[in-house]
């Protein structure tokens, strides 16, 4: 027999049935997100996880991501649905090297991008996401060298927009570096009206032509409350999905990409499926699971950025 799940109603059932809370980012799939209790930026993915009393929490989003999440709240099971759904960004900035590095900077404080491991996070000071960064930076005094990491266009926009002259690791993402100055200048051209928003993984040239730069959630809220009826938006698609539901009678086009084989979908966010959710749900696996003298040494900056974020 032709048996069909229905998995949206299988999704909401485990759910109930586990006592588990369902925390999406931006990016992932529009299935996953019309199911999700939640849908947010890394901050806000990161408050939510923080306070989350369900027994589970299930992150459909990186491993970063969830890994926060266990940072936060170690007494909740966190699951993710493809332990595989890694990060560019996160995976540019391996552990020894940047020891090394910070070895080379002895005078400097590390802020690093939440974008990274448990490892970095321990090696850093200070925790930031494209949220609050500004906010981050401003905290600390003036005279006080850091090293800012592992973004470099993240870091290379902070210090044009704060004046400082932070040490960058030189990391990025590889979703949004994808982007074609050309073709986006020929796509403004044809929509003489649209404003270009990006987020601040964008390359300096991008950034330095876009009428508004902020976080996932910065972005969603701008194109809500701005006038313009038009937008290229230079960020992962998956965004698109919540732009178009609270704002139907706008258009949002992806930025182009520089190669026409390549596309503006995270790979590692894409991993999760709906089908994955499931699965994960129903078995409670994969788990993260953390060396508790790790977690506590990640926990440390993390509780600094909640504390100044406020
Ligand atoms: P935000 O949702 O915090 O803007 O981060 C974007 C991103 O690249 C997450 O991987
Ligand atoms: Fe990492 Fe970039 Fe994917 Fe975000 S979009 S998860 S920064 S690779």
């Amino acid at each position: 027999v032709d048996v069909k799940l229905d998995l949206f109603a299988e999704i909401e059932r485990l759910k109930k049935e586990k006592n588990a809370i369902l925390l999406a980012h931006y990016y992932q799939e529009p299935d996953i997100q019309d199911v999700a209790d939640y849908i947010g930026d890394s901050l806000g993915l990161a408050q939510k996880a923080r306070q989350a009393d369900a027994d589970i929490i299930v992150f459909a989003g990186v491993h970063f991501m969830a890994e926060t999440a266990k940072i936060l709240n170690p007494s909740k099971k966190v699951l993710l649905p493809d332990l595989k759904a890694g990060c560019s960004l996160a995976d540019s900035a391996p552990a020894a090297p940047f020891r090394a590095f910070k070895e080379k900077h002895p005078n400097h404080i590390v802020i690093s991008y939440i974008n990274c491991t448990a490892e970095i996070k321990a090696l850093s000071d200070i925790i930031c996401t494209s949220g609050n960064a500004e906010k981050i930076i401003e905290s600390v005094p003036k005279d006080q060298p850091i090293i800012f990491a592992p973004d470099r266009n993240l870091g290379a926009y902070l210090n044009k927009k704060t004046g400082r002259n932070m040490v960058l690791w030189n990391g990025a993402c590889m979703v949004h570096e994808i982007f074609s100055l050309e073709k986006i200048t020929k796509l403004k051209m044809r929509h003489p009206n649209a404003k270009l928003i990006a987020h601040p993984e964008c390359e300096e040239p991008v950034l330095a032509i876009a009428d508004y730069i902020g976080s996932t959630t910065q972005l969603l809220k701008y194109s809500q409350t701005d006038t313009a009826m038009e937008y290229i938006v230079a960020t992962e698609t998956g965004i698109l999905h919540q732009m178009q539901q609270a704002m139907p009678g706008k258009t949002f086009i992806p930025a182009p990409p520089n190669n026409s084989c390549a596309c503006n979908d995270c790979p590692h966010m894409k991993l999760n499926t709906l089908e994955k959710l499931y699965l994960c749900m129903m078995y409670e696996k994969p788990e993260i699971l953390m060396d508790e003298e790790l977690r506590l040494a990640a926990k440390k900056p993390m509780d600094r950025m909640m504390e100044i974020s406020k």
